[in-house]
């Protein structure tokens, strides 16, 4: 069994039903960032009462609350007065983090989309659309706080992932590459500070492209990325000498993901290669729950799913693109060379 099922203690009805129970510390972590308690409490330590009055809510309920968030770590009691603890600190305003970010979008997102998870299972499509009336992609373009929230907890995880790549591949003689679907910029950003000699171009849709030039901007590298609008199901930019794919795939089914790697295949030059980056389901054997639960996500949100290395290859073959080298990243996260075929 998985290491994140053996968090619940029990056997049989008391398990499942904390295993039930556990949406409620997704709303409970949500009411204390909407009330900004680990913004209030940062620092200070503060009686129950002046915190309800500060927060303006009704006293007795908001007690009981507050030994909730100490019951689940987020703040401490000591001598009737809470403090934020170092869990708790993740969630305040100017943390960097993307944790605050992402609890509102489980909770806005979510929740509803996994509310009809029954939906998927019986169609096997995406139940954002059945409840949001829309793609994951074009809901996020229309809210763009979510989207932002989104394309910031993508940005945060990719920028360690970037240290993982440089130190596992070697980029000598390479002058530019192509970031489709590069989000706002987290791996290509760190990609150019690390190697000073590289130019990039990032292609993305209207509202991650907007916010990746505001980033790569803040962190010095602008100048050595241009940041292009665009739709990768109609076509790619072309002539580069690498094109980078990370996280993208998964993102869809079979057919869209050949649609999108037959326009990198058609935009490539002879001499190009294309290097994907994912996550990977394993071909047998236990499968750690970050990928099952990633890939439900994708099934829910954006009818994609997780795939095996065998699986990317094939999709690789299908597109004239001939797999090279497995790189494993990072435990679990592979970067597959490919190299363009059949002109
Ligand atoms: C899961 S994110 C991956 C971002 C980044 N590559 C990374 O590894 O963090 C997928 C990205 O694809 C972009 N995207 C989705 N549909 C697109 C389209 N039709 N054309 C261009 N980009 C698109 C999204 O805006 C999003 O930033």
């Amino acid at each position: 069994m998985d290491a994140d099922m053996q968090n619940y203690q029990g056997n049989g009805s008391t398990k499942i039903q904390q295993i039930l129970s556990s949406y409620i510390y997704t709303e409970m972590i949500y009411v204390a960032i909407e009330l900004r308690l680990p913004d209030i409490l940062d620092d200070v330590p503060r009686k129950a009462a002046s915190l309800a009055e500060i927060v303006d809510v009704e006293p007795q309920a908001f007690n009981r609350f507050l030994q909730g968030l100490v019951m689940i770590g987020l703040i401490a009691e000591d001598d009737e007065q809470y403090t934020l603890t170092e869990v708790g600190k993740s969630l305040r305003t100017r943390e960097s983090g993307s944790i605050r970010d992402l609890a509102l979008f489980h909770r806005e997102v979510g929740i509803p989309t996994w509310r009809e998870l029954l939906y998927s299972i019986k169609t096997g499509k995406p139940s954002f659309e059945h409840v949001f009336g829309r793609s994951f992609f074009d809901y996020l373009e229309e809210h763009r706080l979510v989207g932002r929230t989104f394309n910031l907890s993508m940005n945060e995880s990719t920028a360690i992932i970037a240290d993982a790549i440089s130190a596992e591949y070697d980029f000598t003689g390479i002058k530019i590459i192509a970031d489709i679907g590069g989000g706002q910029g987290g791996l290509i950003g760190s990609l150019l500070k690390s190697h000073p000699s590289i130019e990039a171009i990032l292609f993305e849709s209207a509202l991650a492209a907007s916010d990746a030039e505001e980033y790569l901007r803040s962190i010095g590298v602008a100048d050595r990325c241009v940041v292009m609008v665009g739709d990768f199901f109609d076509r790619v930019p072309g002539g580069y000498d690498v094109y980078l794919l990370s996280h993208v795939l998964h993102d869809w089914s079979d057919d869209s993901a050949l649609r999108i790697l037959r326009n990198i295949r058609n935009a490539i030059p002879s001499h190009g290669k294309l290097l994907l980056v994912e996550a990977l389901v394993q071909d047998s054997g236990d499968q750690s729950s970050f990928v099952i639960k990633r890939d439900l996500s994708m099934l829910v949100l954006t009818g994609g799913r997780e795939r095996t290395e065998k699986e990317y290859n094939r999709l690789l073959n299908d597109a004239r693109f001939s797999p090279r080298k497995s790189i494993p990243i990072q435990p679990g996260r592979i970067m597959i060379e490919a190299f363009p075929i059949g002109d």
